[in-house]
């Protein structure tokens, strides 16, 4: 609801990155804003050129592009305080591919935040015993109010309820939390009143504002009770997952790592923590811990742009396919170079950063080669590095390339006289390498005359079979032999390959007749 708030603004960076900043919780498919305009691209070629976010590092897609209309839209749920925690700016580094030619640009999304968290106290009720001796003026820590939004939505002001013995005194901490102290401004006397109950609320600063109310209880405790300075530890108010990695003893204050820190996740971590001694005095202190990156991630290989079939008759040069590695480590950790075994026609050309072409060699020939297995590898700088392989199965796809070819140079048969009409004579064959109907031949016989007549009213030949056949009874006195063009067609569909491509084989036929033996 707050979304319509908010006017989504963009500004472009010193380096010409573009920037779009809006608020979190925005509904799935809400426009942020049009990338294609912002970055002077041509909106009809965004779906020819495959465009695509691809985001540094972040295993979720929090947008998408629009690639009708070239709009940059939301994709999955941003939750400003999931993604970035209590940080004051919440930036998400993007990238937009678009290939044919290859081209990224960056952009930034930064997500604002709105008041959707309430302010919470730890502890429904917070308790004091304070002795009775107490002076005017002694101070109590109150448990801080936690919200996990920031800036002005997150806890401004603390208000406590009228009564006769306490003020509140609202301070800033180093890191600009916002805390209570209970400052007695009458004394307590157990003997009149041994309990007193008040009502402290926690509001944030957000429009409208949010609050949450804890009951404060101070009993009174007797002068002579004797209560040393005993001093106890505690986090102030830490979140669910780092209080599954640090632990801190409560009497020793030792701060032990009782989990996996990620430097990918945090790459430093404040501890707020408070000592309290047993009268409720208290003090406060942050510990700031720097976490150091380790290669612990291993590079991932993308390659959901490689085709998977290349016609043989691709130049050398020609781009197969792109290739994206990520590694989420930083620095050298995160450097990754990429490399494909070297008995291949194929080799990977870099290009801009963290992208390669896989780029072909030399010439590809179905018939001698039809698959290559390339095996990428990517090997991270870190010490010790890190590698991971991915294997590409490449086809080549076939191009009716080759010619069909006679086993025979020439047929040669001996028919006798008087034979009967369709007997066969006999049977021609011819091969082609080519796949499927590339490479699927038809026998025929060229129209010719013979004699005045067509050679057909001699000879036929079965198309799919090569087997030829008398047509007539011969008559050895009239014609002696007769000789004819074979033809070979490939059982080409397509126009543009028949004039291309269909090679035409001629050969010679002989069908010598003998003379029948005349009996008396
Ligand atoms: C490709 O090569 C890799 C490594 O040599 C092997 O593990 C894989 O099985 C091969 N794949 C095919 C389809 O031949
Ligand atoms: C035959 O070759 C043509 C190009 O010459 C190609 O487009 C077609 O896919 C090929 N057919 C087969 C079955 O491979």
């Amino acid at each position: 609801m707050f979304g319509f708030l908010f006017f989504v603004l963009m500004a472009h960076t010193a380096y010409g990155d573009v920037s779009y900043s809006f608020p979190e919780e925005m509904k799935r498919g809400s426009v942020i804003g049009n990338i294609a305009k912002d970055l002077g691209l041509d909106v009809k070629s965004l779906s020819s050129r495959d465009a695509r976010i691809d985001n540094e590092g972040n295993r979720k897609r929090y947008c998408d592009i629009n690639t009708n209309t070239g709009e940059l839209i939301v994709a999955e749920r941003i939750d400003r305080e999931g993604i970035c925690g209590k940080k004051a700016s919440c930036v998400m580094k993007q990238e937009l591919v678009l290939e044919n030619p290859l081209e990224l640009h960056r952009f930034i999304l930064n997500i604002q935040d709105i008041n959707d968290n309430l302010p919470q106290f730890k502890l429904n009720i917070i308790k004091f015993e304070i002795s009775e001796s107490a002076d005017k003026g002694s101070r109590y820590l109150l448990d801080e109010a936690h919200d996990a939004d920031i800036g002005m939505n997150s806890v401004q002001s603390y208000t406590l309820e009228n009564n006769e013995h306490f003020l509140l005194s609202v301070l800033t901490g180093v890191n600009g939390v916002k805390y209570g102290e209970l400052v007695i401004n009458k004394e307590l006397d157990r003997e009149k009143q041994n309990e007193v109950t008040l009502i402290l609320t926690a509001v944030d600063g957000g429009t409208p504002p949010r609050s949450d109310t804890v009951v404060v209880t101070v009993s009174a405790t007797d002068a002579d009770e004797g209560q040393n300075g005993e001093v106890t530890y505690e986090f102030s108010h830490l979140s669910e997952s780092l209080l599954e990695i640090f632990d801190l003893d409560a009497v020793s204050g030792e701060l032990k790592l009782t989990g996996i820190i990620d430097y990918e996740e945090e790459s430093t971590i404040e501890l707020p923590i408070q000592a309290k001694d047993s009268q409720g005095l208290a003090g406060r202190c942050a510990v700031l811990i720097d976490v150091i990156d380790v290669n612990d991630n291993t590079p991932t290989i993308m390659t959901k742009s490689v085709k998977i079939s290349i016609p043989e008759n691709a130049l050398p040069g020609t781009e197969v396919g792109i290739i994206n590695v990520q590694d989420r480590d930083s620095e050298n950790n995160g450097q990754v170079r990429c490399s494909i075994q070297l008995n291949v026609p194929f080799k990977l050309v870099p290009s801009i950063k963290n992208y390669y072409s896989l780029v072909t060699t030399g010439e590809l020939d179905r018939e001698l080669l039809s698959d290559y297995n390339i095996t990428i590898t990517a090997t991270d700088e870190g010490s010790p590095p890190l590698s991971s392989t991915k294997n590409i199965h490449l086809t080549v796809a076939d191009v009716n390339d080759n010619p069909p070819v006679f086993q025979e140079q020439s047929y040669r048969a001996h028919v006798q006289e008087n034979n009967k009409p369709g007997s066969s004579i006999c049977s021609v064959s011819a091969t082609d390498p080519d796949w499927r109907q590339n490479g699927t031949v038809v026998y025929s016989l060229l129209s010719s005359d013979l004699n005045g007549a067509p050679v057909s009213s001699f000879l036929s030949i079965n198309g799919d079979t090569g087997v030829i056949r008398a047509v007539r009874s011969f008559d050895y006195e009239q014609l002696k032999s007769l000789t004819a063009d074979l033809t070979l067609k490939k059982t080409q569909s397509s126009v543009d390959d028949l004039e291309r491509l269909d090679a035409e084989m001629s050969d010679s036929f002989q069908v010598v007749l003998l003379p029948a033996v005349v009996s008396l």
